[in-house]
């Protein structure tokens, strides 16, 4: 029987640990995941797209992996779901500007059609692979509450098993610091709703989301 291919991971390219919980910060993190080959998907973007926020942030929220624009900037979520999230997060009460934002995935997967880049979903593979990056920024931030948006990164945070559409909006506990989570919608895909009253409802619901974990952070 052949042998099975190793699982790609982006693990040899994290830096030394800088303190003795095994922490980095988030500039040496963010150099470092800069040169990551940990899979395939190194070679399809501009470049990796690291988490961007304060340090002390209270609030991080976790999204699918950049898109087109993100991928240009160096960015996440710059594009048309980073403009709904901002309009959201206003609407909930929160101030972006004090929030971790980051993707389970840090580089834009795509395929062309005619002179675009179509977004395209990332494989479990790509999660697992990118999953170190993660997991260090939420020990760099140490975020009182988690947000993770859409499957992709409820999933990276929750497990395979975690079903957005029956979970999302509840609060639970998240790791052992003490720390929430809460799955909400990802703005992507209130974009792609068509009819108009679901979308506004889809929209509302996101902002009711955000709502419930607005007190928490504040
Ligand atoms: N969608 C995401 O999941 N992340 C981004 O940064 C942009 C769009």
């Amino acid at each position: 029987m052949p042998a099975r291919a190793a699982y790609p991971t982006a693990e040899p390219f994290l830096p030394p640990p800088e303190d003795e919980a095994g922490r980095r910060d988030l500039d040496t993190l963010r150099a470092a995941a800069a040169g990551c080959r940990g899979c395939p998907l190194y070679e399809s973007g501009t470049g990796t797209v690291f988490g961007v926020g304060p340090a002390e942030a209270r609030l991080m929220m976790v999204g699918e992996q950049p898109g087109d624009q993100e991928d240009l900037a160096g960015l996440p979520f710059v594009g048309p779901a980073g403009q709904l999230l901002d309009r959201a997060l206003a609407e909930a009460g929160i101030d972006r500007s004090r929030v971790y934002v980051t993707n389970a995935v840090k580089h834009f997967k795509w395929e062309p059609r005619g002179k675009r880049r179509l977004h395209r979903k990332p494989g479990i593979r790509e999660v697992r692979a990118c999953a170190p990056w993660l997991r260090q920024e939420l020990a760099a931030v140490r975020p009182r509450v988690v947000v993770p948006m859409g499957a992709t990164a409820a999933q990276a945070l929750l497990g395979p098993q975690f079903r957005v559409t029956e979970q999302r909006g509840e609060v639970m506990p998240f790791g052992d610091g003490g720390a929430e989570v809460m799955a909400t919608l990802h703005p992507s895909a209130l974009l792609r709703e068509r009819d108009p009253a679901r979308r506004e409802e889809r929209y509302a619901t996101f902002v009711a989301d955000l709502r419930r974990v607005a007190p928490l952070v504040g």
